[in-house]
């Protein structure tokens, strides 16, 4: 068969065209399901291990200048608590996982100028000189030179996600974006060296299986180091709070044909399919994923930053959890409560 043939072409370490990661992501037979999962689930252990990375967000501001239509911290969201963490409340939740051993911070906001990039630069010195983390920013689009300050003052990558490469569903999804200058934004981002960062959600909005099959094929050809793919969510008050919630199994597929496409790369267990799966985490972690991102934002805060409905807190309990049910480990350098074994 069809499916077959292209997991022939795995084993030869052929490249897969467009056409066959449709037949990858199409097929809903039991059986060439579970192989395309242990496919994906041993090449993950062949090319990046066993060892389940795990990095602390921090959502340090819920503002957010644009109306990307899925999102439940756009402009037009009239919510009722709008933050801002000031420095020294970021520096306490950066210490905070430090205590951890945790080694990578991810600083995420919404798109808000209030943080120009001169306090911005301030505090990635700040954090540098203090913990000498990996630091990770998500704060959308800016200029190149922005960029080029940010990177130098100390961030190490960058995730700005391309949500869909189909490019009228990127400009009906956003209507304050320009797909083209989306791009730009990632080159500029890999040119400056940073490791970039993508991915997209599943589900959209007249999204097809063909559409999904270019963005994998996108993060590959961009070279992009960290792919985080997760279910679409209706968030309540936005233009698509009435439509239907992305695909489990669809997700799983997503990250399993990911892996075995772009290979050595970092692919989060996402918290969208873990907020519309308790057991998402650990089946995404099955199916080739190998990152958990621990939502570090304080407490009083966490609640406001929310993107979509539901959308589920991990901690670190609930990614240990996890690690241990798909038999996987954890970086020694953790300094994590012993839970039952796991160290
Ligand atoms: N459903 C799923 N994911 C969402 N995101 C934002 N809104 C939603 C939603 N409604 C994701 C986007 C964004 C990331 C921060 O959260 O992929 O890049």
């Amino acid at each position: 068969t069809a499916f077959q043939v292209i997991m022939n072409k795995i084993e030869m370490g052929h490249e897969l065209t467009k056409d066959d990661i449709v037949v990858l992501l199409n097929t809903e037979e039991p059986k060439e399901i579970e192989t395309l999962y242990s496919v994906a689930d041993r090449l993950r252990k062949e090319i990046v291990g066993d060892i389940v990375e795990i990095r602390g967000a921090i959502e340090f501001s819920n503002y957010c200048k644009k109306s990307c239509n899925y999102c439940g911290i756009r402009k037009g969201c009239d919510l009722p608590h709008r933050y801002r963490m000031d420095e020294d409340e970021i520096m306490e939740a950066v210490h905070q996982l430090v205590e951890m051993g945790i080694r990578t911070v991810i600083l995420q906001s919404g798109e808000d100028d209030y943080y120009d990039t001169e306090m911005l630069c301030g505090l990635l010195k700040k954090i540098k000189k203090v913990t000498k983390m990996g630091i990770t920013l998500s704060i959308g689009e800016r200029s190149r030179f922005d960029y080029l300050l940010l990177r130098e003052a100390g961030a190490n990558n960058f995730l700005l996600k391309i949500e869909t490469t189909n490019r009228k569903i990127f400009e009906s999804i956003h209507p304050d974006n320009d797909y083209d200058q989306r791009i730009q934004c990632a080159k500029w981002l890999k040119e400056l060296g940073y490791v970039n960062g993508s991915g997209n959600m599943i589900g959209l909005p007249g999204q097809k299986i063909e559409d999904i099959a270019e963005d994998i094929l996108y993060f590959k050809e961009m070279g992009i180091h960290m792919i985080g793919i997760g279910p679409f969510i209706p968030a309540p008050g936005t233009p698509y709070e009435d439509l239907p919630t992305g695909s489990v199994e669809m997700t799983l597929k997503a990250i399993a044909v990911t892996r075995i496409v772009c290979k050595n790369v970092f692919l989060p267990a996402t918290t969208a399919l873990a907020s519309i799966d308790p057991d998402g985490q650990r089946k995404a972690l099955e199916v080739g994923a190998n990152t958990i991102m621990l939502i570090s934002t304080p407490e009083k805060y966490r609640t406001s930053y929310q993107l979509y409905k539901n959308k589920n807190m991990i901690d670190i309990e609930s990614a240990l959890e996890a690690v241990k049910n798909s038999n996987r480990k954890l970086p020694k350098y953790l300094k994590l409560p012993n839970k039952e074994g796991i160290q």
